[in-house]
């Protein structure tokens, strides 16, 4: 019998089992991930814009990482249109789709990783807050 052979094979058998294994894994996280119901209601106000609206919530919540100062992940809020291009992700606003938009997910704190601003490091947005943020881009992000 040739014993290096068969411990040969059971490698394969162990690192096939790995990655079924780390396959589970990473369609459980991924599965896991966001429970829409939990992000707030939309807003019921009618003309909701950044300039008025939501700039106001940045500066006092964001700006001090996402800002003229410093840009994480490359993103700055500071402005309509950067806001809209978004950051290292690409956009993170979708005009319209509150519901998917990812920045109403990290608002909304959905995904503790993922919640800004994050863990610790400032106040959580209100309801009304998000729920404004989501008015404005449901109200097409103007
Ligand atoms: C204390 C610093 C800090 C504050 C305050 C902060 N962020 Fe962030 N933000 C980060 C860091 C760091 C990242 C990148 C790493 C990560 O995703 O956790 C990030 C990433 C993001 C992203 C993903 C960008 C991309 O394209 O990858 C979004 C969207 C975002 N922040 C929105 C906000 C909003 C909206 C606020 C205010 C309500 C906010 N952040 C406040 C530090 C901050």
């Amino acid at each position: 019998m040739n014993s290096h052979k068969k411990t040969f094979r059971h490698v394969r058998i162990l690192s096939f089992g790995l990655s079924v294994f780390g396959f589970s894994v990473a369609t459980t996280l991924w599965g896991a991930d966001i429970d829409l119901s939990k992000i707030p209601a939309a807003s019921k106000k009618e003309g909701v814009t950044f300039a008025k609206d939501i700039q106001p919530i940045f500066e006092k919540s964001c700006y001090k990482c996402h800002g003229p100062e410093k840009q994480k992940a490359k993103l700055r809020l500071d402005s309509l249109a950067a806001t809209l291009k978004g950051g290292e992700d690409g956009p993170n606003v979708i005009p319209k789709e509150s519901a998917k938009s990812s920045l109403v997910h990290s608002v909304a704190r959905l995904v503790e990783d993922d919640a800004m601003p994050p863990e610790g490091k400032g106040d959580p947005l209100t309801n009304e807050q998000v729920g404004l943020i989501r008015a404005w881009i449901d109200q097409g992000a103007k």
